[in-house]
């Protein structure tokens, strides 16, 4: 039975009516239905809801806006208005799912949560969702990774390739069930470990062990190369390099080889384009057998580039790397449809005055080009008035949570076909983990309730605390020593010990152990 509501009140429009409300639990942004004398039940939403007196009795008034109503897979609006005094009830799952273009059921789709104020369960056809390229924009905390990361869950048990570039390392807790047992049972979700589908590479592996090496190939067309140099070539040092790639041409070489072949050149104009070659081997990223563009993207697998530890210099060039050549790749049919997310976009692709990066020009044209090669494109950011604007406008699915730079707003308002000021004030209302969903996934906007993650969600917030200073209190040094000096007997099998035992006599003598560490952490103290 469809829970009754209240009536149409007033002057009634064909898209606008109020209705005066009979119980007082009926919330903004619900959904209402109401029986059109022509076209059957209508779906309507509440906008604003209005309390007063009125000869001493208390009056609850709504205003709602008509969605419509489907035939023939279109949503329409009656041509004509409700009858006054209309009963208004309580939308049906049912209604709601058809007129929103709400998929029924689980598989095969994104399940993102459950629309606000509803508990109807939000299910996003994939290819619309995805295929469109997808931005999540919100202020810092309001649940960007968190969404992102239920994403890629849902992403994986339907076998879609996925490359994430990490910043913070923060998503390969994707191999570790959740244990927020609470917030699980409220979303119907079950934990789960995807250890198996989850493939993380770093190019920091002292700060990220569990990672395996990520090794670029070193093989560079000559317009890459000079774009990754970190200079400016003069067109002289330009024909150098050029020489120099040809020479090797059909060889498997690596930047040694590379340095070895320029240092041939006679001309002295060559020890520039050398240190910047120099540069690029020191990264150590080109070191190993590299991987491939099948390596990276895989059905079934989540490859993530876990850049922490790493210069924002060399992150620039390893995205630069990696998104041309799966850009290359997918254009020539290489590869399957996959789904590319870059967390903190707005480093990767600034918009102007925000400094130009390496990786703004491929990732621009990933934005405009990529989605017919089945490369969906997935920003993320904290700024999205920062980021190009280009880039933001190609997303044509928004995940806009909690926002309130007005800069920021315009930016996503700009970026989003007609936004309306009620879409910006409900963006500034939302709460930690609610997400206003746009694009051709839904018929009209809809806020919604990220469901609870399967796995385990690592805030950046907590990693924050842990590299703020540890507490100088008595024991530090112990926690420290540790990691400068393992256990005698594991040294001694790598290392020269009688090296090490004189040189330590010899400091010995001058300072202890104890008073060299803390020489070299609390040099403030
Ligand atoms: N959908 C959600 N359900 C439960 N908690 C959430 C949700 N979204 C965010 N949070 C909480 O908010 C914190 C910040 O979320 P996060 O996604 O890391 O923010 P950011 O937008 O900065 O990426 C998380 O650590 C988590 O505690
Ligand atoms: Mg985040």
């Amino acid at each position: 039975m469809a829970r009754f509501i209240g009536t149409i009140e007033g002057e009634v429009k064909t898209t606008s009516f109020k209705i005066l409300l009979s119980t007082s639990d009926v919330e903004k942004g619900s959904f209402v239905k109401i029986n059109h004398e022509v076209y059957g039940w209508v779906l309507a939403r509440i906008g604003g809801l209005k309390r007063y007196m009125q000869d001493g009795e208390e009056v609850l008034i709504a205003d709602a806006r008509t969605i419509g109503y489907k035939q023939n897979e279109q949503v329409l609006i009656p041509k004509s208005p409700f009858k006054p005094n209309e009963k208004v009830y309580s939308a049906d799952k049912e209604l709601i799912q058809n007129v929103m273009g709400l998929s029924k059921n689980r598989k095969n789709n994104i399940y993102l949560g459950l629309l606000e104020g509803h508990n109807i369960p939000v299910y996003l056809d994939i290819q619309k969702t995805i295929g469109k390229h997808v931005s999540v924009l919100a202020k810092t905390g309001a649940g960007k990774s968190y969404t992102v990361a239920v994403i890629l869950e849902e992403l994986l048990k339907n076998d879609i390739p996925i490359v994430v570039i990490d910043p913070h390392g923060e998503y390969s807790t994707l191999k570790y069930e959740n244990d927020d047992y609470d917030a699980m049972l409220k979303f119907n979700v079950k934990p789960r470990s995807y250890r198996d589908k989850v493939k993380e590479y770093a190019a920091n592996i002292i700060i990220n062990p569990d990672a395996d090496k990520l090794t670029l190939n070193p093989k560079f067309s000559l317009e890459e190369l000079i774009d990754i140099l970190p200079m400016r070539l003069t067109d002289k040092q330009k024909s150098i390099v050029y020489d120099a790639l040809k020479r090797l041409e059909d060889k498997d070489y690596t930047i040694q080889d590379l340095i070895n072949v320029v240092k041939l050149e006679k001309e002295k104009t060559k020890w520039k384009v050398i240190s910047g070659l120099e540069t690029l081997r020191n990264s150590g990223i080109f070191d190993g057998r590299p991987i491939t563009e099948e390596d990276i993207v895989k059905e079934g697998q989540a490859s993530i580039i876990n850049l922490k530890g790493t210069e924002p210099q060399i992150q620039e060039l390893i995205i630069t790397k990696i998104a041309r050549s799966l850009f290359n790749a997918a254009k020539s049919g290489l590869l399957p449809s996959f789904f590319f997310l870059v967390e903190e976009a707005h480093n990767f692709c600034p918009e102007r005055g925000f400094g130009d990066v390496l990786s703004s020009n491929i990732l621009r044209n990933i934005a405009s080009e990529g989605r017919k090669f089945g490369f969906y494109l997935c920003v993320v950011s904290q700024r999205p008035a920062r980021i190009d604007k280009n880039v933001l406008s190609q997303c044509n699915t928004q995940i806009i949570l909690k926002v309130t730079n007005p800069n920021d707003l315009r930016a996503i308002g700009q970026s989003i076909e007609g936004f309306t000021s009620g879409m910006e004030n409900d963006i500034r209302q939302l709460s930690v983990g609610q997400a206003l969903v746009v694009g051709e996934c839904v018929e009209q906007p809809i806020t919604v309730n990220i469901r609870a993650r399967e796995t385990k969600h690592l805030s950046t917030v907590r990693i924050k605390e842990k590299i703020t200073p540890m507490k100088r209190e008595t024991g530090f040094i112990d926690k420290i020593k540790p990691i400068f000096l393992k256990d005698e007997s594991e040294l001694s099998e790598r290392v020269d010990m009688e090296k090490i035992k004189i040189g330590l006599e010899r400091s010995k003598r001058r300072k202890t152990l104890r008073d060299r560490i803390i020489s070299i952490f609390l040099k403030d103290k």
